[in-house]
């Protein structure tokens, strides 16, 4: 009985905006293999690489000693929240992508110690995965609001909680998955919505010894290399493809020019791949690669030109001691 009365009051603090509905997925995955296999070089979104086993592949890179990344933005955050929080005196936060709710709590439990929490908004393209984040927030926040926007965020969308003041999230560094032109586009869509008082905090990998961000892409357990054969997988899959895995080789390689890990499948042979769905053949030249990730690398003077082709700027930079990573928080300019 009590549990019943439970949910049914939780269930009324979470709402869902469904804005894909009649919008077409953002995935799609036809269309983006069909000009991707047949561009030179060949490339793919990042976003394949998360289907139900890629995203399992993925928790498990973070888990990886050679990746350094969760771990020190997590440091940092947990170091920073309390700055973050009496600055900017957020009654919600936004957050882009769902993130991993470890780091979501670390600020969420820094603005109820304030007793400021109100609201959580995320925007994520999945439906079911937010739900379940919701759901298991409204547990831990007793009078927490949670607002779900499921769309496509490297498209303007609306932010929840417009008559609060926000605090927006986009951290792990997934900014670094755009083009640089992306990443610019991508912030303006925010930077136009936020109020004066709103403040946004993005995680950034830095700029370091290159030998430590190639180890971080090609970790001895081979996590990561699975992750990166995992799309073979996926375009198999869902578009009756015929990759053979063997036949393509993990690499990942740090681009100093354009500063960002690429991550590619090279053939290691000549072949050729139907793709029935797309009613296509592809050929590999042996040496031929499939770009299938960009992770740009920043340093605090490239995250402040991005920030202001973004229409930011940076209020406040926080890094480990170590340089690794960095926090920046950033404000309508
Ligand atoms: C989740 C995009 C930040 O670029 O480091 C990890 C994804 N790819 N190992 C990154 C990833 C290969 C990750 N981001």
């Amino acid at each position: 009985m009590s549990d019943e009365s439970t949910s049914m009051n939780a269930d009324e603090r979470i709402t869902v905006r469904n804005l894909l509905h009649g919008e077409g997925s953002p995935f799609e995955l036809a269309e983006d293999a069909r000009s991707g296999l047949a561009s030179t070089p060949k490339t793919l979104p990042p976003k394949y690489l998360y289907d139900a086993s890629g995203s399992d592949l993925f928790e498990r890179i973070t888990e990886q000693p050679e990746y350094y990344q969760t771990l020190t933005e997590l440091e940092i955050l947990r170091r920073i929240a309390p700055l973050i929080v009496d600055r900017v005196r957020p009654t919600a936060l936004v957050e882009f992508g769902s993130g991993s709710a470890s780091k979501t709590r670390v600020l969420l439990d820094e603005m109820r110690r304030a007793g400021r929490l109100e609201g959580y908004g995320m925007l994520d393209v999945s439906e079911s995965a937010s739900r379940a984040a919701a759901a298991a927030l409204i547990q831990a926040y007793p009078r927490l609001e949670v607002e779900c926007v499921i769309a496509d965020f490297e498209q303007p969308q609306p932010l929840p909680f417009p008559g609060k003041r926000r605090l927006l999230a986009f951290l792990g560094s997934t900014i670094g998955n755009f083009e640089v032109e992306g990443a610019q586009a991508f912030l303006r869509g925010p930077a136009e919505r936020m109020h004066d008082d709103d403040a946004f905090l993005i995680g950034f990998d830095l700029v370091k010894d290159i030998a430590v961000l190639e180890r971080a892409y090609n970790d001895a357990a081979g996590v990561t290399e699975a992750f990166n054969k995992n799309l073979l997988s996926v375009l198999n899959r869902e578009l009756g493809a015929d990759f053979n895995p063997g036949g393509f080789d993990h690499l990942a390689f740090y681009n100093e020019a354009e500063a960002r890990i690429e991550m590619h499948l090279v053939a290691n042979r000549p072949q050729h791949v139907t793709v029935i769905d797309l009613d296509m053949i592809v050929e590999f030249a042996a040496g031929e690669s499939l770009r299938t990730e960009l992770s740009h690398k920043y340093t605090r003077r490239s995250v402040e030109a991005l920030l202001e082709a973004g229409g930011l700027a940076l209020d406040l930079w926080e890094t480990d001691p170590n340089g690794k990573f960095a926090l920046g928080l950033a404000r309508r300019r």
